[in-house]
């Protein structure tokens, strides 16, 4: 097993992507700092505009050439500079998509001067035509009410009716917020169902998600659920703390999921 292969490197990504392989990797699942000033402990995000997007250029220059030829990347970013990153992109990859994270966000109040931001914008980035795509892994099953709604003799023996739909380009999922089960203490974790898409979708089983900016470490908890493997930067070291907490806890969590199947299996064979 190589040495950088689902280990939290508690350092500068700048500075230590060069402890990855070049072409090694399947997936880049990146959520920098967003360039507004958010407090994660340290002064990352505390650029003004041209010193930040000098900065995002210089570690996607980094990150890029650690992905394999058929390799993709997913990038969280807020409108406010997502069109000068997605022209950076776009001269050294393929834009497949751009997704909008609508976060479910309740009415109340909110600006008075514009409207209300509600969404992260995502982009969908793969390297080659070729790139590893597998949406049968992250389709949508129909509720029995819809299948119900389509059993018109023109849907009976739909394939796309039994399999699910496409997730689309717009995903509709709760932040979480201060009482949300997943809440870790990170100001801006992304939800697991959002990161698990990502994985299931573009990394295949046995592969190797990197995460340039780990935060809580929701893309490693992803992976290592998924069965993938994960390796990123975080240079908050309480934050270092927190992914490894996450990650014995899934490990408590799936080693007891693992002895209550067997009991099952014993009692079962037993009666
Ligand atoms: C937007 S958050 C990531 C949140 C993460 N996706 C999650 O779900 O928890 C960005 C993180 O990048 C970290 N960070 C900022 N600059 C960094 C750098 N140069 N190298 C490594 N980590 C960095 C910050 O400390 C922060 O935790």
């Amino acid at each position: 097993m190589s040495d950088w292969r689902n280990r939290v490197f508690c350092e500068d990504a700048l500075a230590g992507m060069a402890r990855i392989p070049d072409a090694s990797v399947d997936l880049i699942i990146a959520d920098p700092p967003y360039g507004l000033g958010k407090d994660y402990g340290n002064d990352s995000d505390k650029l003004d505009a041209d010193a930040y997007l000098q900065w995002m250029q210089q570690w996607i220059d980094a990150a890029l050439p650690k992905l394999k030829s058929n390799g993709s990347l997913y990038i969280f970013l807020t409108w406010r500079y997502s069109p000068e990153i997605f022209v950076m992109l776009k001269k050294r990859m393929t834009m497949i998509n751009e997704i909008v994270w609508d976060r479910r966000v309740p009415s109340m109040g909110g600006s008075t001067r514009r409207f209300s931001s509600v969404h992260d914008t995502i982009g969908f980035f793969a390297n080659a035509r070729d790139y590893y795509f597998d949406l049968d892994a992250v389709r949508i099953p129909y509720d029995a009410e819809t299948k119900k709604a389509r059993s018109r003799s023109i849907f009976v023996g739909a394939k796309w009716l039994e399999i699910g739909y496409n997730p689309k380009d717009v995903w509709s999922v709760s932040r979480l917020h201060r009482e949300h089960r997943e809440r870790a203490d990170h100001p801006t974790q992304k939800p697991l169902e959002i990161v698990t898409r990502m994985i299931k979708a573009s990394c295949p089983p046995g592969g190797v998600v990197l995460d340039p900016f780990m935060g809580s470490g929701t893309t490693a908890v992803a992976a290592r659920a998924c069965g993938r493997d994960f390796t990123g930067f975080e240079l908050n070291p309480d934050y270092c703390a927190l992914i490894r907490s996450r990650l014995d806890a899934l490990d408590a969590e799936t080693a007891v999921s693992g002895i209550e199947q067997q009991e099952k299996l014993r009692a079962s064979s037993a009666s």
